[in-house]
């Protein structure tokens, strides 16, 4: 049996659904999450959800009985996620799971992103175990751009401190995907990852091409690290949310969501999405 943990999230639901495009018996896969509810489509079709919440050990006990492939998706609450993932780490020692995958951070060894700090301990943690284990180094979402859509259109204006910083950014589906082949095929045992899109752009080209999807002139407004956090803060984040968007796109601007090596594009078997489409698609789903 193949479980995820993180299955009501964003792309827990898109691994689900690529684990059943992929051929997986909808009751052979394990949906591990708090939020029950949110898999009850799935449930309909036959997959298995279980609670489990990182803070209660127990029920990570019980959610991975008769689990074979685990993939651990990153919890959410930067600061307390080493902590959470140390509990699904030891009831994983515990369990029938014989190969743990986890999706971790570009570059998470060497990135500048603060972020990377509990992905890289966990990774450590990860390598302790005497099973076999799988790391996805995601890269960024193009959805993280894509969200703001409608706050540049409004203002004809993308805001950041990536200043020329390329962003190898892939969809979700691309990543779920990813995931998804590496519970259903073997060879995986040990390695590392390096996950990011096949094209990158600067958040200049991405104005651009937003500029060209809504026809209409759209400017970058690179501002500094300081600036972007308390624009982020006026727009309605909460500020420790606004300080790691900033300071993760700092880190971009070193470098940091870059990556050229197509290990993405080389899992999936097909080209990553490319940030026009991903800006046309969530064009399509705002509109209607
Ligand atoms: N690469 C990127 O650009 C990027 C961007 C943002 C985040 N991330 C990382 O990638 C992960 C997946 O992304 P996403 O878009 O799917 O995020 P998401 O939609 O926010 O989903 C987060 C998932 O974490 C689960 N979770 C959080 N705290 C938990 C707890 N205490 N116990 C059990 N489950 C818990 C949530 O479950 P419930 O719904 O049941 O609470 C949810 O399923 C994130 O959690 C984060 O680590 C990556």
């Amino acid at each position: 049996m193949i479980a995820l943990t993180g299955a009501s999230g964003q792309l827990g639901q898109l691994v689900i659904k690529a684990l059943l495009d992929e051929g997986v018996k909808a009751n052979e896969i394990v949906a591990i999450a708090r939020s029950t509810d949110k898999l009850s489509d799935y449930e309909k079709q036959g997959v298995q959800v279980r609670f489990g919440d990182y803070e209660k050990p127990d029920t990570l006990d019980k959610a991975l009985a008769g689990v074979d492939k685990l993939l651990l998706i990153s919890a959410s609450e930067v600061g307390k996620r080493l902590p959470q993932h140390k509990n699904v780490i030891e009831a994983v020692k515990r369990s029938s799971v014989k190969h743990l995958t986890y999706t971790s951070i570009l570059h998470a060894d060497k990135s500048p992103l603060g972020l990377a700090k509990e992905h890289v301990e966990t990774e450590q943690l990860i390598n302790e175990l005497n099973i076999a284990t799988t790391i996805l180094r995601n890269g960024w979402y193009s959805e993280n751009y894509t969200m703001g859509l409608p706050n540049i259109i409004e203002h004809s204006t993308v805001i950041g401190c990536a200043g020329d910083g390329k962003l190898s950014t892939a969809a979700r589906e691309d990543y779920a995907l990813a995931a998804a082949k590496v519970l259903t095929s073997e060879g995986h045992s040990g390695k590392v990852y390096e996950l990011a899109g096949d094209e990158a752009f600067t958040l200049s080209e991405f104005a651009e091409v937003v500029g060209k999807e809504f026809e209409r002139e759209i400017k970058y407004q690179n501002l500094s690290e300081v600036e972007f956090k308390s624009a982020l803060m006026q727009a309605g984040l909460p500020e420790g949310f606004a300080q790691l968007l900033a300071d993760s796109e700092k880190g971009a601007s070193n470098g940091g969501l870059f990556d050229n090596q197509r290990q993405l594009s080389k899992l999936i078997r097909r080209p990553t999405t490319t940030i026009s489409k991903s800006i046309r698609d969530f064009k399509e789903s705002y509109q209607s």
